[in-house]
């Protein structure tokens, strides 16, 4: 579904992104890992055609479509790390605003946006100001936006930053969700604990580089050290009792 291959993005004398070739396999729900100033934001901008690379090729699908092009922009639905609301805008509003950002018709978009914001668990807060939702409504409603025109890919930059322990828990069943109905996911976040229990793979980056890449439990072997650990649950409450004298 993604194919980075070669990547480099150069500021100066200063190496953001190294190098980087990675594929991410459609219905995968990929977690891009890494440090403060990895490169992961820098290779999500440059692959949602907002900054232009030094180097290498991104290719969405199967599709020859340059990158930054409309219709490579089409494919993708993009929840940047910072993102604004409108002040003086209804949830509904926002929703019917990005619709016709994206050319929909009026009709198509009240449906769509119904059945997204009911995904996303904000069906009561269609006619609330934005500015007064929480955060983490905030974000699940960042991530409604994205998916209005269907996009094949969906990227997420570290949507649980910021995110109190019961809202990260509802961007993470949001996620699995979105995954299970077939989308193909990328998201960021410095937290590998966090991604390895919902990715299907993941890739850790470092200084503009990638360390590793590959499929969850591959990875999480890697990073233990090929140690398995066997747990034995024991359910019957007495022998387990007399396990512990
Ligand atoms: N416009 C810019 N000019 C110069 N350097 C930049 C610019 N944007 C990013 N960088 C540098 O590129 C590197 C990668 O930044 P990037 O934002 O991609 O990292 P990140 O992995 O997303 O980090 P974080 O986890 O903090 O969001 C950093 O060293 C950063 O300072
Ligand atoms: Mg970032």
């Amino acid at each position: 579904m993604l194919y980075i291959n070669n990547l480099t993005k150069n500021y100066g004398s200063f190496t953001a992104v190294n190098h980087l070739t990675l594929h991410i396999p459609e219905g995968d729900l990929f977690g891009f890992v890494g440090p403060n100033g990895a490169g992961k934001t820098t290779t999500i901008r440059i692959v949602c055609g907002l900054l232009r690379a030094s180097g290498g090729l991104v290719v969405i699908g199967d599709s020859e479509a340059p990158i930054g092009s409309r219709e490579m922009k089409r494919m993708i639905g993009y929840v940047p790390d910072f993102f604004g609301v409108y002040d003086n805008l209804k949830v509904r509003e926002y929703m019917d605003m990005y619709g016709s950002m994206y050319g929909m018709y009026s009709r198509d978009i009240a449906k769509i946006s119904d059945d997204l914001l009911e995904l996303v668990n904000l069906s009561d807060k269609k006619d609330v100001y934005v500015d007064t939702l929480s955060r983490g409504m905030k974000q699940r409603l960042c991530v409604a936006r994205a998916l209005l025109h269907n996009p094949k890919l969906l990227i997420l930059d570290e949507p649980s930053s910021g995110l109190d322990p019961r809202a990260r828990v509802e961007m993470k069943e949001l996620l699995k969700n979105l995954h299970s109905m077939g989308k193909t996911i990328v998201i960021s976040s410095h937290i590998l604990s966090e991604l390895s229990e919902m990715c299907t793979s993941i890739g850790i980056m470092n200084r503009g580089q990638l360390i590793t890449a590959g499929r969850i439990e591959d990875i999480m072997q890697q990073l233990s050290g090929g140690k398995r650990i066997h747990v034995q649950v024991i359910s019957d409450m007495e022998t387990a009792v007399r396990f512990l004298k």
